[in-house]
């Protein structure tokens, strides 16, 4: 509510360095199905044929099973919506140093390019970013819309000019974050002022202990939710509303006192 808004409001204002985590409840006012929950796509899809055993093991059924995820989950024309852009705008201010996320949408990006002002700050594509496709031989990058017709029209799995298979440049139930994202997230929730977890359920690790991390070395936490997560034991600030609510109104509290 509105005291716990100011609460929080006070702290941004007066942070060195302030964190966003975000996860699939910010872009569902986008459009985006989240993940759990009874309008989750792990209600309609089966997770278990998601994971990078399964890419490595069967290529063709994974890349099959994946064009109907991709499908599902970025199928419509999405948009950023009125939290992604709050942040950009918290950002833009130079009030928020990094917007860690699980998303692979790429909206944070969207609301931070919609202006022309030098972003001062950092997005970190914790889970990778499915606009993109990567070679497992060679490491070259591709636009993913291309190669995911190429899937459809029936190249399974499709490949790489020299011949090694894409997958889609994100982090697979059971494969590695990359090291150094992961490193520089931590030492982000470490030593940061205010930490904000926004839109996740706060399940899937890393990014489930970075809040504890955040916390444990004096940060003040907030937990923008519409569920109860398991971190809001740790959490100083929970706001158990929708994204696009309480995050205008955060930005419009910082804002309003200078
Ligand atoms: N405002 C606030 N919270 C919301 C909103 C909203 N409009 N809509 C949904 N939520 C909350 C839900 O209550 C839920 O707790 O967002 C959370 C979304 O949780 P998940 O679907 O589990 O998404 P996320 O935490 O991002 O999942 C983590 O799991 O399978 C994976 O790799 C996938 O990155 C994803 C990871």
């Amino acid at each position: 509510d509105e005291t716990d808004s100011e609460r929080l409001a006070d702290d941004l204002r007066v942070a060195d360095s302030a964190v966003a985590l975000t996860g699939a409840g910010i872009s569902a006012p986008s459009g985006v199905p989240t993940f759990r929950g009874d309008d989750g796509v792990w209600e309609r899809f089966d997770e278990g044929q998601f994971t990078y055993g399964r890419f490595q093991r069967d290529p063709d059924g994974f890349w099959t099973d994946r064009v109907e995820l991709q499908r599902e989950l970025f199928g419509g024309d999405h948009e950023p919506n009125a939290a992604h852009e709050a942040l950009a705008s918290l950002g833009l201010d130079g009030r928020l140093e990094a917007i860690c996320t699980q998303n692979t949408d790429g909206l944070h990006g969207d609301a931070l390019e919609s202006t022309d002002e030098e972003p001062g700050t950092t997005i970190l594509e914790l889970h990778g970013n499915a606009r993109r496709v990567r070679c497992v031989d060679c490491g070259r990058r591709q636009a993913a819309d291309p190669i995911f017709e190429r899937a459809e029209d029936g190249e399974l799995p499709p490949r790489c000019e020299c011949g090694g298979p894409y997958k889609p440049d994100v982090v697979l139930f059971g494969e590695q974050l990359p090291g150094a994202v992961i490193q520089r997230a931590k030492s982000l929730a470490r030593e940061c002022d205010v930490f904000l977890a926004i839109g996740s359920s706060l399940v899937v690790e890393p990014a489930a202990s970075l809040p504890r991390l955040a916390a444990s070395a004096g940060a003040t936490v907030g937990i923008v939710n519409l569920e109860s997560t398991p971190c809001d034991g740790v959490a100083d600030v929970v706001l158990r509303e929708d994204v696009t609510q309480a995050l205008p109104r955060l930005r419009e509290l910082v804002e309003s006192a200078d």
